[in-house]
């Protein structure tokens, strides 16, 4: 198994090298690196998080990436920072570790919109229907799905079911985009991020007026209208790579404004404009550099999931895995 590399420069690394003199954040930097070598942990960050928090972090990446560094590291402890349904993915991939989400009321305001009953009603209405579960959902909802996605590989994981009607949850809008890009019939839950929900056209060409020459990209998670006037649509980390096109100069980024960070310390030079600053995930914010060190030095709160949930749990992630 190969640990998963990161190509940023490593914060980490200098707090090591330069300890602390005065009592700052730099202390708190410095007491987590210690702790992190103690407990052999490795802190992944999410691209919503506080940029605080992606200096920290040892990896950064959207959902699918996370995921899959998750299943890979060596590492004992999973410092997750993020919302609970990516700890709770990292702990269904990797049973035998310690995955500690610094803040356990960071949850999804999306995926509190469906669970297990409601998804077994809606199978029991249309049965032998094949059910695709984005990853923004409990343990229990992804029990109850025969695969996984995420907003990276949801075309290729409906494209890769040889159905071509499809239960699809919790996000209609993520749906509706997979929906038209694949042809299939997706039968979609009335699910949404209410972050990415606030985003509307009129953002977005109020913003094209001032920035005529600056390419649109936007996340699935928002409005059919949205995607429409965008120039592409595609998941956090998909942003991150289009971004490095030497084509880009300026980009209008229509998704949650923590990723803004990692695109301008990733691509000096270049403009990076957030749709609108109130476009802010308050779960994803809950992570804080003090909840990072408390969770290092009490080993908690840690993200579990009962056996008999995670095995089937597990079946519907590896099964996206094995697509991508
Ligand atoms: P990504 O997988 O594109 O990072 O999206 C996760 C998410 O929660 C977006 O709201
Ligand atoms: Fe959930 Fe939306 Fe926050 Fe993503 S941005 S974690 S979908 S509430």
């Amino acid at each position: 198994m190969t640990e998963p590399k990161n190509t940023r420069l490593s914060p980490a690394k200098d707090i090591a090298t330069n300890p602390p003199t005065r009592n700052s954040g730099h202390d708190i930097k410095f007491e987590i690196q210690n702790l992190k070598t103690k407990h052999n942990a490795i802190i992944f960050a999410h691209n919503y998080q506080p940029d605080d928090i992606q200096e920290i972090a040892d990896f950064v990446g959207d959902s699918l990436e996370l995921s899959q560094y998750a299943a890979r590291t060596t590492h004992e402890v999973i410092v997750f920072c993020g919302v609970h349904f990516m700890a709770e993915t990292a702990f269904i991939l990797s049973p035998h570790k310690t995955v500690l989400l610094p803040d356990p009321h960071a949850g999804c305001l999306m995926a509190d919109m469906i669970n297990a009953q409601t998804l077994r009603s809606k199978k029991k209405e249309l049965p032998g229907i094949p059910v695709v579960c984005y990853v923004n959902s409990s343990a229990e909802v992804k029990a109850e799905s025969d695969i996984c996605c995420t907003s990276a590989n949801a075309i290729k994981v409906v494209e890769s079911l040889t159905e071509r009607e499809i239960i699809f949850v919790p996000d209609k809008y993520l749906g509706q985009w997979v929906a038209s890009q694949t042809g299939k019939k997706l039968h979609l839950w009335p699910g949404f991020c209410p972050t990415h929900a606030r985003i509307l056209p009129k953002h977005i060409l109020n913003l094209k007026n001032t920035y005529p020459d600056a390419v649109v990209i936007a996340h699935p998670e928002c409005r059919p209208e949205v995607h429409e006037i965008s120039d592409a649509v595609l998941s956090t980390g998909g942003m991150i790579r289009y971004a490095k096109d030497p084509k880009v100069h300026q980009m209008i980024v229509v998704t949650e404004a923590g990723i803004i960070h990692r695109l301008q310390q990733e691509n000096p030079g270049k403009e990076f404009i957030p749709v609108f600053p109130e476009a802010i995930c308050p779960n994803m914010k809950r992570t804080t550099l003090e909840k990072v060190l408390w969770c290092l030095q009490d080993m908690k709160p840690a993200v579990t999931v009962p056996e008999e949930i995670r095995l089937r749990a597990k079946s519907a992630v590896e099964r996206m895995l094995q697509v991508v």
